[in-house]
């Protein structure tokens, strides 16, 4: 059995930034340093050519009566930037207080091995355990899963898995952790507003024309309204209410909502509806304002109406709304407020659908949920319950992960979803960490859960 710690270190000192194309050294180093795990685990494994980043598909297969798991990962990570603002260089990883800091080191490098290396062991000392096991590692996560549908398609026969187990999904702190029971959707759109061919001297030319930074506030105002609504029409139409025991659980969130306001280190809570906003952001759709730019920005003054000025839009979508329908009510509002002394060209970029799913024993659990992952619930409950000392908490999380949803739509599988980073794991920011007490318990956790749905004690 190999040093899972030591493991993801390796994993992370490949820089494996999907969307910057000066990395492709570094996906193709992380993509082969976990396909060299699964394969020595005994796995066949294959690279899956992708538009941009392959992935990595690996099985042990078996009997066609053995429960099939499928274990999500993605190899890719988000970029390092503002490098300066990190306390140790990004992809050197450094163990501090406990924690493993790096790039990559919580979303989702860390948290995948947990499940490969439960594997791992598991397989060590049960070779002949009854359980297929398929590993999905993706390399696009971090730009939208763009090659995934089709993907999915390719694989389709050979992903007939009774559920997915992963950990890309986030729990309350290291002792409390969270099955988490859906996902946000997503819907990202980019906008450009131009006014004069190029930019010009605001003193001979300003009072003449419509400025194009004025014209994207004022069309960035409108799409709210001052009690925190997406003001569109049509924007909440599909939103269904929590049912009463999501709201008991997210009651349960450790940590009070001020300790939550200290943590953002805001002045005020801004949510809708009088909800808390430990709720607001797992039961409500956001449009939010991710980057916005134009005219000068460097010191001192500079006299100019600016040309161009862009805007970056992202959506978070709840249970049941669909994708395409808010992506054109937004563009649609988009163009119709835009003033027409400017132009306006919209650029859609990726979505993702909203997931959930509802846990055994529930008011709202659908009766044909599938006998291994309710194995699988059963045994997560007892395995974090005895692991962690507490039972886990059952929430859904605001983040998004596009390919939890495909694969519902496409192959039926609902998904199993540990937590295994924490809101102070800085994800996508300086700083990122693991937690490894978390990280070396989830091993243990996740081993119970496979010998559970395989019907075999560890
Ligand atoms: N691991 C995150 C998703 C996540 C974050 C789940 C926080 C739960 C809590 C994932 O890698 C991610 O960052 N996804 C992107 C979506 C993607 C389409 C760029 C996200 O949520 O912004
Ligand atoms: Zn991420």
């Amino acid at each position: 059995m190999f040093d899972p710690i030591e493991a993801v270190k390796e994993y992370i000192r490949f820089p494996s930034i999907s969307t910057d194309p000066a990395y492709k050294a570094g996906m193709e180093g992380a993509r082969n340093h976990i396909a060299g795990i699964l394969q020595r685990m005994g796995c066949e494994v294959e690279i899956v050519p992708a538009g941009l980043h392959p992935l990595v598909f690996a099985q042990r297969k078996g009997d066609p009566s053995w429960p099939h798991v499928i274990i999500y990962g993605h190899y890719d990570v988000q970029p390092a930037d503002p490098i300066e603002k990190w306390d140790t260089p990004p992809f050197e990883p450094v163990v501090k207080d406990g924690k493993l800091f790096a790039r990559g080191a919580a979303d989702n490098k860390g948290p995948q091995m947990v499940h490969v290396a439960a594997a791992a062991r598991l397989l060590e000392k049960h070779p002949n355990i009854p359980l297929r096991l398929s590993f999905l590692i993706e390399g696009e996560e971090e730009i939208g899963s763009p090659s995934f549908p089709d993907i999915l398609k390719r694989l389709r026969d050979r992903l007939n898995g009774d559920f997915i187990l992963l950990s890309d999904n986030m729990s309350p702190n290291a002792e409390q952790i969270a099955i988490t029971c859906g996902f946000r959707g997503i819907v990202c759109i980019n906008a450009e507003v131009t006014g004069p061919k190029s930019d010009l001297h605001s003193g001979i030319h300003g009072g003449a024309l419509l400025n194009p930074i004025q014209a994207l506030v004022d069309l960035c105002a409108s799409l709210h309204t001052p009690d925190g609504r997406v003001n569109i029409p049509g924007f909440y139409d599909a939103v269904i209410p929590p049912v009463d025991w999501e709201r008991a659980e997210v009651a349960k969130l450790p940590g009070t909502t001020e300790d939550y306001r200290q943590f953002l280190d805001i002045p005020a809570f801004h949510t809708i509806d009088g909800l808390t906003p430990q709720e607001a952001t797992r039961f409500m759709p956001t449009l939010e304002f991710n980057g916005i730019g134009s005219g000068y920005q460097g010191t001192g003054t500079k006299t100019v109406i600016p040309s161009k000025a862009i805007l970056k839009i992202s959506c978070r979508l709840v249970a049941n709304q669909d994708t395409t329908i808010i992506e054109e009510l937004v563009i649609k509002t988009l163009e119709e407020r835009c003033s027409k002394k400017v132009s306006l060209n919209i650029q859609r970029e990726h979505c993702g659908s909203p997931y959930r799913v509802v846990p055994p024993g529930r008011s709202d659990t659908p009766t044909d949920q599938n006998k291994h992952l309710v194995a699988a619930f059963q045994a997560a409950d007892k395995a974090i319950t005895e692991v962690y000392g507490k039972p886990p908490l059952y929430t859904r999380e605001g983040g998004s992960v596009p390919i939890i949803s495909d694969l519902k739509k496409v192959t039926g599988m609902d998904s199993l979803m540990i937590g295994m980073f924490t809101p102070d794991s800085n994800l996508h920011a300086p700083n990122e960490n693991l937690d490894l007490a978390m990280f070396l318990k989830g091993i243990d956790m996740s081993e119970r859960i496979l010998a559970g749905v395989a019907g075999v004690s560890v």
